[in-house]
């Protein structure tokens, strides 16, 4: 069964399920989410492969081809139909957009799907639910979320919020939180954490705030998130691997003790991607969550974790070492210094060096998409950070999230040619289309050598721009 399927039989039935990648129901036929396209404005929605099967990203590609979509719904499975639309202007923050609709392209049950990528200034709301938990009472709620893509801004939620986009008073919110503001001091490691926004402060325990060494922080590619809520003296807070394993509760006790959050004041309104007020500074990413009415069990949260992993996000995506979209690969150098060399990220830069720990092995992994500015050239997708791409900025070639404009889409994006050297594959960019992927000094750049940076050099320039397709080195 399906996480509402767990749910509702432990007698906590959903009533809210909003996923980009797959049914929560097995028993789930209809759309998952609604698209806007740039080009004339015409809305789909987007459904099902199957009856309880993952999303038909195709139908995606299809209708958005040749020009870019927003995200503009993202529509309730459960019977409530508490659909989330874009967020309007707030306390704290200005009108939202929805998030670009091919930022975050990841395998999910085999099958390549889409999750919802948050840059700053996006977020979905629906101020006006049905079911959903209000004035103390029980609910609980995860999500499926990103470790490497967040911020330390206010507030990558998903939960109960006000009813009017503003801050209405501690206690009005009880939302899950993830990301890297440390609200209360002090927190324990870089984080990120999973944290309960109750309104005026992410709570890692009832101490004030904060101040919870069980909660180290979780920096996976895929995360579970986890909060529940009895409404009137008791919550939990679980993270967990979205990919293996079980779920940790760091957190599992009173209410915070400050005033106003015993017993809770919710609303019922639902926010994604940002603060109770529209705080709107955050970024992350979303693949699925669920709010409950009621308080869940141990056990149900449990059997939902064990779906989860069972889905397998982000795992090998069963092609590989072609430049066929969603293939996975690793590009060596073919210079004679550096044949032992492929390109991996580091430190948020694309460089080239030896690979041998597991880090080197997935740093120096992408997945081939289709370009993200030309569908007939390539982008590359990082393998251990979802959504994030190959992009050049001031020639330089660095690993970042993509947010969906048209800069980042055209610096993001590479047409192969025949390998300049005579041997391998070289990588035109789109948008300097004289420039071409290049190593320099073990710093890759796009170069050409006409150009007047030191990594313009005509010396073994052939060679520097030619690159090997490889098996990819992750596993
Ligand atoms: O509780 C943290 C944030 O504080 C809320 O999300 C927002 O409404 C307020 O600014
Ligand atoms: O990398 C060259 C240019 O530098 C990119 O196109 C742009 O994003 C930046 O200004």
């Amino acid at each position: 069964s399906l996480p509402c399927d767990i749910y509702g039989a432990a007698g906590t039935p959903c009533v809210a399920a909003h996923s980009t990648t797959r049914a929560l129901y097995a028993a789930y036929n209809g759309p998952l989410y609604q698209v806007q396209r740039a080009s004339d404005g015409a809305k789909t929605n987007i459904g099902l492969l199957a009856t309880g099967g993952y999303a038909n990203a195709a139908a995606q590609d299809s209708f958005c081809a040749g020009t870019t979509c927003l995200i503009t719904q993202l529509y309730d499975q459960s019977p409530r139909h508490n659909d989330l639309t874009i967020e309007g202007p707030g306390g704290a923050g200005g009108q939202d957009t929805g998030v670009p609709a091919d930022a975050l392209p990841v395998t999910a049950g085999g099958h390549q799907v889409y999750g919802a990528s948050f840059s700053g200034r996006m977020g979905y709301r629906d101020n006006s639910t049905s079911g959903v938990a209000r004035n103390g009472q029980p609910e609980g709620m995860y999500m499926i979320t990103s470790g490497t893509h967040v911020n330390g801004a206010c507030c990558f939620d998903y939960g109960n919020a006000e009813t009017n986009n503003q801050d209405t008073g501690n206690g009005h919110m009880d939302a899950l939180n993830f990301g890297t503001e440390c609200w209360f001091q002090p927190c324990y490691g870089p984080g990120p954490w999973v944290q309960a926004d109750l309104e005026n402060g992410l709570f890692q325990s009832s101490a004030g705030g904060s101040q919870n060494p069980a909660n180290t922080g979780i920096s996976a590619p895929f995360v579970t998130a986890l909060l529940k809520n009895n409404g009137q003296n008791f919550f939990a807070l679980k993270d967990g691997n979205a990919q293996s394993g079980g779920l940790r509760t760091t957190y599992s006790g009173p209410e915070p003790t400050r005033a106003g959050y015993s017993p809770m004041h919710q609303e019922g309104a639902i926010v994604l991607g940002t603060g109770g007020d529209n705080s709107n500074g955050s970024i992350g990413s979303f693949f699925e969550g669920v709010m409950t009415a009621g308080l869940p069990t141990d056990a149900a949260d449990n059997a939902v974790q064990a779906n989860v992993v069972s889905v397998g996000y982000g795992g090998p995506t069963g092609v590989t070492g072609s430049l066929a979209p969603s293939s996975e690969i690793s590009l060596r150098a073919t210079t004679a210094c550096c044949t032992s060399d492929y390109l991996r990220h580091q430190n948020n830069n694309a460089v080239i060096s030896t690979v041998s720990s597991t880090l080197d092995k997935n740093d120096a992994t992408w997945i081939v998409r289709k370009g993200l500015a030309d569908a007939s050239c390539v982008s590359f997708e990082s393998r251990n950070y979802p959504g994030d791409f190959l992009r050049h900025f001031n020639f330089q070639v660095y690993r970042q999230p993509m947010d969906g404009s048209a800069a980042f889409r055209a610096d993001a994006t590479f047409c192969p040619v025949a390998g300049k050297s005579g041997q391998g594959t070289s990588f035109r960019s789109y948008n300097y289309p004289g420039k071409y992927l290049r190593h320099y000094n073990n710093t890759v750049y796009i170069a050409d050598t006409s150009g007047t940076h030191a990594f313009d050099s005509a010396a073994s320039y052939n060679d520097d721009v030619s690159w090997a397709v490889a098996q990819p080195w992750a596993p």
